[in-house]
């Protein structure tokens, strides 16, 4: 359970500073539980990724409290850590190791954990991704899709409650979407709380339990997919094209 309450979060402004920084995340009250599949949606800028940064602790609000299963991250981040876990927006700035069975095991190995159950993990969430066996592959030698995966593998590796993957999809060719996409339905199936950050909503819409849209840091769309459709384009969001299309009252598609 991810709870945040009037959270906010500037950027610079501070004593010195002579602008008044940017409000990047504005009073965002919002609570999680685990289990669900939540879409954060929202155009460049609207504040997705600082949001889910205060998640873990990797961001620390100016105002207002996070708290994961009932515990303040402030007061204790390496439960917030071990219970979130979190895969960037670029996977590329977060492979650590030369190897795919070195970089998924370096989480597990900070936890301090023994080495056989370092190795089950590892084995099950390189299963869980489609990468069994590539242990030891190396990492330079991977696709873009392949290192999504892994960054994904070393996520799951943690056994985390909450599973936060910011832009998922960024940067992936159609194979390779519908690999990572597999890859989350059946995890969110196993019971993992799944939270993906995203402004195109046209792979993910399908499996979300409920969407929350951000707008200048705001929460501005709090919904569940079929009601939260109608909002999102205002948002700068992309949806489905038929789910657009069936608006009562919407002309014709007419591209240019
Ligand atoms: N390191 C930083 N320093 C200063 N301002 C920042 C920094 N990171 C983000 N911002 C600003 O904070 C606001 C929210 O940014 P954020 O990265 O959270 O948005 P986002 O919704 O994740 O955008 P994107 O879709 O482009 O990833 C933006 O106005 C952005 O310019
Ligand atoms: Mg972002």
């Amino acid at each position: 359970m991810i709870d945040t309450e009037g959270v906010t979060f500037r950027y610079g402004g501070g004593a010195g500073d002579d602008d008044a920084g940017v409000t990047a995340v504005d009073d965002v009250s919002l609570s999680i539980p685990d289990g669900e599949f939540l879409v954060i949606a929202g155009a460049n800028g609207s504040g997705k990724t600082t949001l889910v940064r205060t998640f873990n602790g990797l961001a620390t609000p100016d105002s207002g409290t996070v708290a994961v299963n009932g515990t303040p991250v402030a007061d204790d981040l390496v439960a917030a850590r071990t219970a979130i876990g979190m895969v960037f927006q670029d996977p590329r700035d977060q492979l650590v190791a030369a190897t795919v069975g070195a970089d998924v095991a370096f989480g597990p190995e900070n936890l301090g954990l023994a080495h056989d159950e370092i190795d089950r993990r590892v084995a099950a969430a390189l299963d869980a991704v489609n990468m069994a066996g590539r242990g030891d592959d190396r990492i330079a030698s991977l696709s873009g899709g392949e290192r999504e995966r892994v960054a994904v593998a070393g996520a799951l590796a943690m056994e985390p409650d909450h599973l936060v993957l910011d832009e998922p999809f960024a940067g992936l060719d159609e194979p390779a979407r519908r690999s990572v996409l597999d890859r989350l339905r059946e995890l969110h199936a196993g019971g993992t709380s799944v939270i993906a950050v995203t402004h195109d909503l046209r792979d993910v819409l399908g499996l979300a339990d409920r969407v929350v849209g951000l707008a200048d840091g705001r929460i501005a769309v709090d919904a569940a997919p079929e009601a939260a459709v109608a909002d999102l384009p205002g948002l700068e969001v992309r949806v489905p094209e038929p789910a657009v299309a069936d608006r009562p009252g919407d002309v014709a598609a007419s591209d240019p």
